[in-house]
């Protein structure tokens, strides 16, 4: 009797890639070798997280970043291994990291390229420790040309300008969702082959969603607006919107986006007045804009409350911003009440709970 083997035969990331290349007959291969570049980068950084406590590299670095925020240790070494693993590739004119507070130059040793890599790293580094997915964010620009050293302000471009877009989540599996502007497409790491294959090809967010995911500890300091959508969603079948909704809080953006390329749903970090110097908690150039990119790829919306994120003009590199995204009839829907809200038009039914008191205190 004949032996039957399962053989892979999905695409590989390289082969995906090698295919998008030969789309565009112009193409020299140097865009190809910048994601190739990160996907290995990535592959190093699943290897630190997957060990775990067995890799020393626990608990706090005792350093604060740029934002004043405590750096873990792993962090510092994802931060490291990024910068490594992208910086002699001759692709890149130079990078941008959360960690770091200016561009990141290219050393002398090495050829420069035509592409700028913005990056976090590590994102939801505090849920590194408690064994819950944590991930990398980045961000593909062009750099300007004849420019050869970059500064901060040729990084500041819009969203709209990013060549490419992604992350990778480092959970149960590690998986790389990538967008170059032609849909998102998801690519898991087969640990055996040591790459990834393409698992998920066009991810597609519905348009309509019964999930949500906020920080609700933060309510005290919302704005109307989202103080009413919360409000509408808790209500469930008893209030104006007619249905239950189930609320969802990962604290890792990456693990939040994700689920909501899987399988739908909202996510929000709005504008709060928490601290009034920052309009938000996430950072625009390697957490919304990236994100807004895969988001509006795979068919949902991306926006700050009051216009589209991939639009936002950037006035410095670690500039946070108001993170409304997902499904993109809850987008829709909360970007109305801004704008009823800066009208001046009040909801037609104000919720029981809406205003002033506490979502979870009974009246
Ligand atoms: P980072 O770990 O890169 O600083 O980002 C953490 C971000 C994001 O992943 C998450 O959505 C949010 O911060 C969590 O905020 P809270 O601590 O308010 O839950
Ligand atoms: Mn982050
Ligand atoms: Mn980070």
């Amino acid at each position: 009797m004949r032996q039957t083997f399962q053989v892979e035969t999905r695409p590989t990331i390289t082969e995906f890639l090698l295919r998008e290349q030969r789309r565009v007959p112009a193409a020299t291969g140097t865009f190809t070798a910048v994601v190739n570049n990160v996907r290995l980068a990535c592959k190093r950084i699943a290897h630190v997280i997957g060990q775990g406590a067995l890799s020393g590299a626990g608990g706090t670095a005792g350093s604060q970043n740029v934002q004043g925020e405590t750096q873990m240790q792993l962090d510092v070494l994802a931060d490291e291994i990024f910068v490594r693993t992208n910086e002699w590739s001759g692709t890149l004119a130079g990078l941008v990291s959360e960690e770091r507070e200016e561009p990141i130059q290219i050393p002398e040793e090495h050829p420069r390229g035509r592409y700028l890599l913005v990056f976090d790293p590590l994102d939801g580094s505090s849920n590194v420790d408690v064994n819950v997915s944590v991930g990398s964010i980045f961000s593909v620009l062009r750099c300007p040309d004849g420019v050869t050293e970059p500064r901060a302000r040729d990084f500041l471009q819009p969203g709209t300008r990013q060549v490419a877009a992604g992350y990778a989540i480092y959970g149960p599996t590690t998986m790389l969702v990538l967008t170059l502007g032609r849909g998102t497409h998801g690519f898991t790491l087969d640990r055996n082959m040591g790459e990834f294959i393409l698992t998920h090809p066009d991810m597609t967010i519905p348009a309509s969603t019964r999930e949500f995911a906020i920080n609700a500890s933060n309510e005290r300091f919302w704005e109307p607006p989202v103080r009413r959508y919360v409000a509408e969603c808790i209500q469930g079948k008893s209030g104006t919107r007619g249905a239950d909704f189930n609320m969802r809080w990962i604290a890792s953006m990456v693990a939040e986006v994700h689920r909501i390329l899987v399988r739908g749903g909202l996510f929000m970090y709005p504008r709060d007045t928490k601290d009034p110097a920052k309009p938000g908690r996430l950072r625009l150039m390697y957490e919304a804009n990236p994100m807004s990119m895969l988001v509006e790829q795979a068919g949902g919306a991306a926006s700050t409350g009051r216009g589209r994120i991939l639009e936002v003009e950037p006035t410095s590199l670690h500039q946070r911003v108001p993170v409304i995204l997902g499904s993109r009839e809850e987008v829709a829907r909360i970007e109305s009440y801004h704008h009823d809200h800066d009208a001046g038009i009040s909801p037609p039914s104000a919720p029981p709970l809406f205003g002033e008191r506490s979502l979870f205190t009974k009246a």
